[in-house]
């Protein structure tokens, strides 16, 4: 496999399964190859083209060159200098890896983080949030978003990689994308009496068993075992990082009466208890896990010569299909 087609499988992958349909995300490439057009001087070469054919503002290759090989991978959720330092190291011992795939954005995948949750409001619109509300609620997290990360050390790994000849991959909302769909299709379309219920159910995916058996389970974090459901729903699984807490009550507003998550803060815990929304956290590493997984799939038919090393957290588990 060579890195651009990898990656531009994954993207096509990611929309596959992205909660605002291809229409809307055609729409959008129309939008910036039009303001592309329009520009010139430093704002036409400051431009990034990604834009006019990758959705994915928190998903791209940070190193190497298009025709770079990417068939024997170090695939993590977050690898930083260390873990290409490992990669290094196993390469002088014989072990072969042509480049990194990692889950958590670095480098500019990282800077544009904030351009990617819009996709938020699609997701919440599919749970019946009007979109003004959705885009309103959403407009200052992605604002705080934008100043905080600002502020970050943002090119270390891609220096790290490029200085040791490693292609590297970030692939964020493109696998969220499918854990999002995955839980969608498995866990929020089915019926249950309780929450304890799709605790069990949910421990049934091989990747949360895997984490569960480590100390890791899925945790009810709002509501009880025996709480009733409600609506289902996925939306804290896609979408670049947290929405803002008042999703909550915009969502408990909509019909919603269970939200799984990957992870939810302290704020966004007391706005759903307050609106009588139950949580259930299900493990953050093992979902992300899943993700890369259903992906690291695909692209094993595409290439069957393909071989995944597993770091920093991700653990591989292989389906035929989902
Ligand atoms: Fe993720
Ligand atoms: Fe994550």
């Amino acid at each position: 496999m060579k890195l651009q087609k990898f990656f531009d499988r994954a993207v096509a992958l990611g929309m596959e399964y992205d909660p605002r349909g291809k229409k809307q995300i055609e729409k959008m490439f129309k939008k910036q190859k039009e303001r592309q057009k329009k520009l010139e001087g430093k704002e036409l070469e400051y431009f990034d083209v990604e834009r006019t054919w990758n959705p994915y503002p928190d998903s791209r290759i940070i190193n190497g060159e298009a025709d770079s090989e990417f068939t024997h991978l170090m695939v993590g959720i977050d690898i930083e200098t260390p873990e290409l330092l490992l990669a290094d190291r196993l390469r002088s011992q014989g072990r072969k890896i042509d480049g990194a795939l990692i889950h958590h954005p670095d480098g500019r995948a990282l800077a544009d983080l904030d351009k990617v949750m819009p996709l938020q409001v699609d997701l919440l619109m599919g749970v019946g949030v009007p979109v003004n509300i959705g885009e309103g609620l959403l407009r200052p997290r992605m604002e705080k978003l934008w100043r905080t990360i600002h502020a970050d050390n943002l090119f270390r790994t891609e220096q790290a990689a490029a200085l040791l000849n490693l292609p590297a991959v970030c692939c964020h909302t493109i696998t969220d994308n499918l854990v999002w769909a995955f839980m969608e299709k498995h866990i929020c379309s089915r019926e249950y009496d309780d929450l304890g219920q799709i605790l069990k159910a949910i421990d049934e995916i091989p990747e949360y068993a895997k984490f569960s058996k480590k100390g890791n389970p899925p945790i009810i974090v709002s509501g009880g075992k025996s709480s009733r459901p409600g609506k289902i729903c996925a939306t804290e699984f896609t979408g670049g990082t947290n929405g803002p807490e008042e999703f909550f009550e915009a969502k408990a507003r909509a019909g919603v009466g269970t939200v799984l998550s990957m992870h939810v803060t302290e704020k966004a815990l007391e706005e759903a208890k307050k609106h009588h929304v139950n949580i259930i956290q299900c493990s953050h590493i093992a979902s992300d896990s899943l993700g890369i997984n259903l992906m690291l799939d695909e692209m094993k038919k595409d290439d069957p010569k393909m071989t995944f090393l597993e770091v920093s957290g991700f653990l591989r588990v292989e389906r035929k299909k989902w």
